[in-house]
């Protein structure tokens, strides 16, 4: 069932890639881990640049924390010109024509700015702002990327006090590089309660 919020059809997607042991991020912030280790998966798919490029056209709107939209400023802009809403309690000089900042309400966020203008909303990260949006109950979708690597320590993913949740499958794709995509919808089954 969509989110109070999201009753005009927009969705929300949480999107983030884990570690198996749960972390989306190594302490000193390196990134290589995300590049697979080179072993192909026989039984897996793999997807083209261009098959990439058009599911990338459907995403209206990105929202990403300011600690996640910094390292991204760092690594180089993978969000293209597709509008990027920035949540920020600072005042961040603004960098490109598509990012906007906003501070406050993440209810308001979600009802006054984004679910008039956009459909296909996807929440990138970081861990801090994702599990503000599932304490509030803003998300309707998670797609959760597992790469084939032990971290042992980092940034988890789900590390504050979540309430119980169950969450339907959809969808699973194992890719020939060993990682896997999971995809839930938000489900309206209560949890156990035994
Ligand atoms: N593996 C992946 O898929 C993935 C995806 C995304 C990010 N990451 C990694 O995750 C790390 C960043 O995550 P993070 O958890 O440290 O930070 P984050 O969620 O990206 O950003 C946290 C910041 O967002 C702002 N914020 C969050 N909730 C807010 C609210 N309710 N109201 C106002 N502002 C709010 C605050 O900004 P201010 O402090 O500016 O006020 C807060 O410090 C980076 O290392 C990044 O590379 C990994």
């Amino acid at each position: 069932m969509p989110s109070e919020e999201n009753a005009a059809g927009a969705r929300v997607t949480l999107h983030v890639v884990s570690s198996l042991d749960g972390f989306i991020a190594r302490k000193d912030n390196s990134v290589s881990w995300l590049d697979g280790n080179g072993r192909v998966y026989k039984a897996g798919v793999s997807i083209s640049a261009e098959e990439i490029a058009a599911f990338v056209k459907g995403i209206d709107c990105y929202v990403l924390g300011s600690r996640t939209y910094e390292h991204a400023m760092k690594l180089g802009w993978p969000y293209g010109d597709t509008p990027a809403m920035v949540v920020t309690g600072r005042k961040l000089p603004p960098a490109r024509k598509s990012v906007e900042f906003y501070s406050g309400d993440l209810k308001t966020l979600l009802h006054e700015k984004l679910v008039p203008r956009y459909r296909n909303i996807w929440l990138v990260g970081g861990a801090m702002l994702c599990q503000r949006f599932l304490e509030l109950g803003l998300v309707d979708e998670i797609s959760l990327t597992i790469a084939p690597v032990l971290l042992s320590d980092g940034l988890r993913l789900f590390g504050g006090s979540l309430a119980e949740k169950r969450w339907d499958l959809k969808n699973v794709v194992a890719y020939k590089n060993g990682f896997v995509e999971l995809s839930y919808a938000a489900s309206e089954r209560e949890p156990a309660t035994d």
